[in-house]
């Protein structure tokens, strides 16, 4: 394929001058950035001008896809009439007060009160802050310890590193921080375990009822969930494991906190998942797609008990410049209206989710595939190498090889480990799903060959 002049003059500044997230610069260094250029609906133009569906939606957040109007309306009439002003110090801005309500009408019963920042990392990392604010002023300073599961993915800040479940990420930094304690998430096959993934949930509830005694309820303040983990690999919690974890953290009063930065808004039917295990959370965290990635927004969701027990306090010392900023809060408003007029959360729940998870499920007879996970509109096949799981060498790269062999066919998933994970745009048509699987068919054949 011939290659525009000035892509490899790009690729050459972006190796001098650009730090990449989650990258592995020698590797892509060598075989050169891609760079992507344009966007329409669920695809994407790269600048070999190659055309691919976003099987990622981005990462994880383009809900609505790459060509909404009404976002890029609303964000540029924001930016014309008052492009930034802070929520700091007695102001704010009528886009914050709009997006809060918004959400408060969708959300759980308990949380109504929306603090805003600016990422997921910085969502969970304020929740963490209210949460010891919150037992400091109840009288219990000794419980702080923060509770989160293997296979977990909260940020990359460190405290927020320090609870995702994954060595990858914390162990360069010389993290978890004290205080951070893992306990086992619900993933049989992840684990090698030979228990079936609803044995191997109870058990997971054993364990962390066991490091609860071991600690102490009493220094545990909260724990945090993806209701189905993301980042680690797509696991949907198996049957019970979610209502037990509910009531054993109830039990010992220890903050339930749903991180819903990946599965609220739509992607599994409903506005927020907690919704669909009634989890009843104490506190939500959310991102990505509140805005559909148009614009950088997190946002942290407490109960009304949490929020009046920081307001007795007085002065709240927490905030960002950026907390309830005008123009990504009106990015958000404008994202959350058409999700709505468009109906895209019941489009997910009665047709594109199930039909996705019809083709995931055909996918999975794939000799490359040892076992396939997912609901709704987000899913992973993880691999086997001919020569099955005990063939599998360290470290772990068959996703990242099917990933590229896949883009080769026309669409992008993300590799992680030795699985693929897909979870497309909200908008995305069965025409569209199955040349999504047509593609993933096609480089896992590839992969096998
Ligand atoms: C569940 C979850 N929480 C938190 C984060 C961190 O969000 P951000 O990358 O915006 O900091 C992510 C990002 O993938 C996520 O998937």
């Amino acid at each position: 394929m011939s290659t525009h002049p000035s892509v490899d003059a790009l690729r050459d500044l972006d190796r001098l001058h650009h730090i990449h997230p989650f990258t592995n610069h020698p590797d892509m260094h060598g075989s050169g950035t891609h760079i992507i250029k344009s966007g329409d609906g669920c695809f994407l133009v790269d600048q070999n001008n190659r055309r691919l569906l976003d099987g990622l939606a981005g990462l994880w957040c383009v809900n609505v896809g790459y060509n909404c109007a009404e976002i890029v309306k609303a964000v540029t009439r924001q930016m014309e009439e008052l492009p930034y002003y802070p929520s700091f110090f007695n102001s704010t801005t009528e886009p914050p007060i709009r997006v809060a309500e918004f959400l408060a009408k969708k959300s759980p019963a308990r949380t109504k009160r929306t603090f805003f920042s600016n990422s997921g990392s910085e969502a969970n990392e304020s929740a963490l802050k209210i949460i010891r604010a919150y037992h400091k002023l109840r009288g219990q300073p000794g419980k702080f310890k923060i509770l989160s599961r293997s296979f977990s993915y909260h940020g990359v800040t460190l405290a927020t590193s320090s609870m995702t479940g994954l060595p990858t990420v914390y162990e360069p930094f010389g993290l978890p921080l004290p205080g951070f304690i893992h306990v086992p998430g619900p993933h049989a096959y992840g684990h090698n375990s030979p228990l079936d993934p609803e044995a191997f949930g109870k058990w997971c509830i054993e364990d962390t009822a066991r490091t609860i005694r071991e600690h102490g309820a009493g220094t545990i303040a909260a724990m945090f969930v993806e209701p189905v983990q993301g980042a680690g690999g797509v696991i949907p919690p198996p049957p019970g494991y979610l209502a037990e974890l509910r009531e054993l953290l109830r039990k010992n009063d220890i903050l339930f906190v749903a991180d819903e930065v990946i599965t609220a808004f739509g992607r599994l039917g409903d506005w927020f998942a907690s919704n669909l295990w009634n989890l009843d959370p104490d506190i939500i965290t959310l991102a990505k797609g509140i805005t559909s990635g148009y614009l950088p927004l997190g946002a942290t969701m407490v109960s009304d008990e949490i929020a009046e027990t920081i307001h007795s306090a007085g002065y709240f010392a927490h905030g960002y410049t950026y907390s309830g900023h005008p123009t990504s809060a009106a990015a958000a408003l404008a994202n959350l209206e058409t999700i709505e007029k468009l109906g895209l959360v019941e489009r997910v729940r009665n047709d594109a989710g199930p039909y996705f998870q019809e083709k995931l499920k055909e996918l999975s007879a794939h000799p490359a595939v040892g076992e396939m996970r997912g609901t709704m509109l987000i899913g992973a096949l993880d691999l086997v190498p001919r020569g099955g799981r005990s063939a599998i060498t360290t470290p772990n790269t068959l996703g990242l090889k099917a990933a590229a062999l896949i883009r080769e066919e026309g669409a992008i998933v993300r590799g992680i480990r030795d699985l693929i994970a897909v979870a497309p745009p909200l908008i995305i048509t069965r025409a569209e799903t199955d040349h999504l699987f047509d593609c993933i068919r096609r480089g896992l054949d590839k992969l096998w060959d």
